[in-house]
């Protein structure tokens, strides 16, 4: 039973119970949403998230799903699409990964206006990378995600990988009341912004607490891991399946690698796999997830009925390369450091916040726990300008005793090693307490781009900051 408290709340107490008694009956995946229309509505609706027994829950979401549909398009096509909100509150879309028009990247208050209650927003945009995106609401994301805003962005490859099926899997937690299954807490306790961030006690993947997959010994399947959570870091672990890594953040890795530990997955992260299943009929397999309880739980469950292919087959081959993806020659640039500061038990001593200098007590009184750079909010500066073309490289120092899920919007970056190695293409890296991590990209990607924390609570009350490309 995949059923948890929030690591750092003394606040909550759930009983643990109270959800696994209603884990008998799963239900099996729906079928692949399809594609809608021209727009996409946030609003307000009422899903089952809460075993059966419980009520439902009213969330805010993409055209009544929780996920939202699940878009999907060819490399090289356009997305179009008409956000229509229907919510009583203003909200816009980013498109998380996608390297986008500047206009068309959703930041509230940076790269457009909120889209107010009742108003439309047309977002139309080049889709130049493959890969396994994702999209979910920018204006007051703490809670708007939380509440469900969220969903699967799906670039195909012109030839995709020989595998017999390909599965989105949008994995999340939601901080439900055991008593009614609404909504816990109205998405502002200082307690989890200040800790490690809002945990939800009910895992779940594709909007369902016990998601199932079906499938045949030696099938080879595609697997897109999406972690949409508010501020959990998912360990994952495969059962019953051999794989390889074959995409980082949407972005392919230039040789498949084999999984042969756990896989760590920030807010924000996402990971292709492919696997084959090796399970016999009747023996378990799927996706475990290291529970706050030390122990290994069951997140999907496929259930192996019979076999497929009479072997299994050679390993795969790496996904093609997406346009853009050189290691940037960052020698001569010079390193400019982010300082991640705040939060409990550390603290910092002041940071900019609305044009003052104020102490961290000042800050606290104002909802503020954290700083990057000195800067509380946005400030009037980006963290730093680049010329186009003009290789970047940051240092992000984490001074806290919380692990944070960096992202940068609009470029993916590489991270460089003490030893000058350069790693994978990401959008958002984890960088562990005392740990210092240097990104590195070549800045092309000209507007005002967000650089912040996926820890959602984080980003809300400090932990956001910006640079800008010319
Ligand atoms: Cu996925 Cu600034 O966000
Ligand atoms: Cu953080």
């Amino acid at each position: 039973c995949s059923v948890q408290t929030g690591s750092n709340d003394m606040t909550l107490s759930l009983s643990r119970r109270a959800f696994c008694a209603g884990l008998a009956g799963a239900a099996f995946a729906r079928p692949a949403a399809a594609q809608g229309g021209e727009t996409l509505t946030a609003g307000v609706s009422s899903v089952q998230l809460a075993p059966p027994g419980y009520g439902q829950t009213e969330v805010w979401s993409y055209d009544g799903t929780l996920p939202g549909p699940v878009l999907r398009a060819r490399q090289g096509a356009r997305m179009t699409r008409r956000l229509v909100n229907a919510l009583e509150v203003p909200t816009s879309v980013h498109w998380h990964g996608i390297r986008i028009d500047n206009a068309m990247d959703g930041v509230a208050g940076l790269t457009q206006a909120p889209v107010l209650p009742g108003d439309t927003f047309d977002y139309d945009f080049a889709l130049p990378d493959a890969g396994t995106y994702w999209y979910h609401a920018h204006t007051n994301s703490m809670e708007q995600v939380a509440r469900g805003l969220s969903g699967a962005l799906i670039v195909d490859e012109p030839a995709p990988p020989d595998v017999d099926r390909d599965e989105v899997l949008l994995l999340d937690d939601w901080l439900l009341d055991p008593e009614t299954g609404l909504f816990f807490d109205d998405f502002s306790n200082p307690m989890m912004r200040s800790h490690a961030g809002r945990m939800g006690n009910l895992l779940g993947v594709n909007g369902q607490y016990a998601m199932r997959l079906r499938a045949q010994q030696n099938e080879r399947l595609r697997l897109r891991l999406i972690n949409a959570a508010n501020a959990r870091i998912f360990v994952l672990r495969l059962q019953g399946m051999a794989g390889w890594q074959v995409a980082l953040d949407g972005m392919p890795l230039a040789e498949p690698e084999p999984v042969t530990t756990e896989i760590v997955l920030a807010p924000a992260q996402r990971v292709d796999l492919i696997v084959d299943v090796t399970a016999t009929e009747g023996e378990p397999a799927g996706l475990l997830h290291y529970a706050d309880d030390d122990s290994w739980q069951a997140l999907v469950e496929t259930e192996v009925t019979g076999r497929g292919a009479s072997r299994s087959r050679e390993a795969p081959t790496a996904l093609p390369p997406n346009p853009m993806m050189e290691v940037p020659d960052v020698t001569a640039a010079e390193t400019r450091e982010m300082r991640m500061e705040g939060g409990a038990m550390r603290g910092m001593a002041s940071g900019r916040f609305e044009g003052e200098q104020l102490g961290f007590r000042e800050l606290v009184q104002r909802g503020q726990f954290w700083a990057l750079a000195g800067q509380v909010d946005l400030g009037e500066a980006p963290f730093a300008r680049y010329d186009r073309d003009e290789p970047a490289r940051i240092a992000l120092v984490n001074d806290t005793v919380f692990p944070h899920a960096m992202h940068l919007h609009g470029m993916h970056f590489r991270t460089i090693g003490a030893d000058g190695a350069t790693g994978p293409m990401r959008d958002t890296v984890l960088v562990m307490p005392e740990e210092r991590v240097e990104i590195a990209f070549r800045a092309h990607n000209p507007g005002k781009w967000l650089l912040h924390c996926h820890m959602l609570g984080h980003a809300a009350s400090g932990m956001t900051n910006w640079i800008e490309v010319a």
